[in-house]
């Protein structure tokens, strides 16, 4: 496989063609954002960091059932993937409540839901990535029923995964967001990342905080606290 240019880039990721029409080249940078990008910086490592993390944990639902888009890791911040039709929905499933829940019904972080809850985005920077609900999906031809219907069910598959996996490493799984992607065949697969930029990790006893919102919340050890969750999972 040789690689080629760059089709696209995105604030964690550029991504290139290669001269097969099925595989894209995904490589990770340090830059990080948040707040739709109006907060920005480096985080020294965190691309190599999520690019391991995100094809170990894609490895492991594959194992357990879980269609991706993971190929093959090329080095330490490229991986070859599927290339896909990225759905324009952000899948967010929250087994405790934090963040943007937490401010819209006005609840306090750490309440632990008796069972997951799921919400979609648009992801559509322009409008700051809005709530969206099934109906207005379908509406908009982001999704057809059927697909959403998959989505749902593979996410939730990834929830009961990964939520017993960072229970053993000691680790609360708060809430995550997922992307999934169409092949050239239609089947809908789990795409993008799986990463501290795109899951919270609450440490089970000290509830310390090991994921972005240290850089978010101006925390400080954001390093650091990447680095331990990728020895956390890697092992
Ligand atoms: P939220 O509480 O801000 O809605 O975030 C929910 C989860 O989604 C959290 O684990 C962080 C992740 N997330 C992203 O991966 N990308 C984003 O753009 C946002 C807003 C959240
Ligand atoms: N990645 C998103 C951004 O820059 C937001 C976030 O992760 O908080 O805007």
């Amino acid at each position: 496989m040789v690689v080629l240019e760059q089709i696209y880039e995105g604030k964690a990721k550029k991504v290139f063609r290669t001269d097969d029409p099925g595989l894209v080249l995904v490589s990770y940078k340090d830059d990080a954002t948040a707040f739709n990008g109006e907060k920005r910086g480096t985080i020294v490592g965190k691309g190599a960091i999520n690019n391991r993390v995100t094809n170990h944990l894609m490895q492991l639902l594959e194992g357990e059932g879980v269609p991706t888009h993971f190929v093959e890791e090329l080095s330490d911040r490229e991986t070859v993937v599927k290339k896909v039709s990225i759905v324009p929905l952000e899948v967010i499933i929250r087994n405790i409540s934090a963040g943007s829940f937490s401010k819209r019904y006005g609840v306090e972080e750490g309440i632990v839901f008796d069972a997951p809850t799921i919400e979609f985005s648009y992801k559509n920077d322009d409008l700051g990535d809005p709530l969206i609900n099934d109906y207005h999906a379908v509406a908009l031809k982001l999704a057809t029923w059927e697909e959403l219907d998959t989505i749902k069910t593979l996410a939730f598959r990834v929830n009961d995964v990964l939520k017993a996996f960072f229970k053993a490493v000691n680790v609360d799984l708060v809430d995550f967001k997922l992307e999934f992607g169409k092949t050239a065949d239609g089947a809908i697969v789990l795409a993008d990342e799986i990463s501290p930029d795109t899951c919270r990790f609450w440490d089970s006893t000290t509830h310390e905080k090991l994921d972005k919102d240290r850089f978010r919340r101006d925390l400080g050890g954001v390093e650091d606290a990447y680095s331990e969750m990728m020895r956390r999972i890697m092992g």
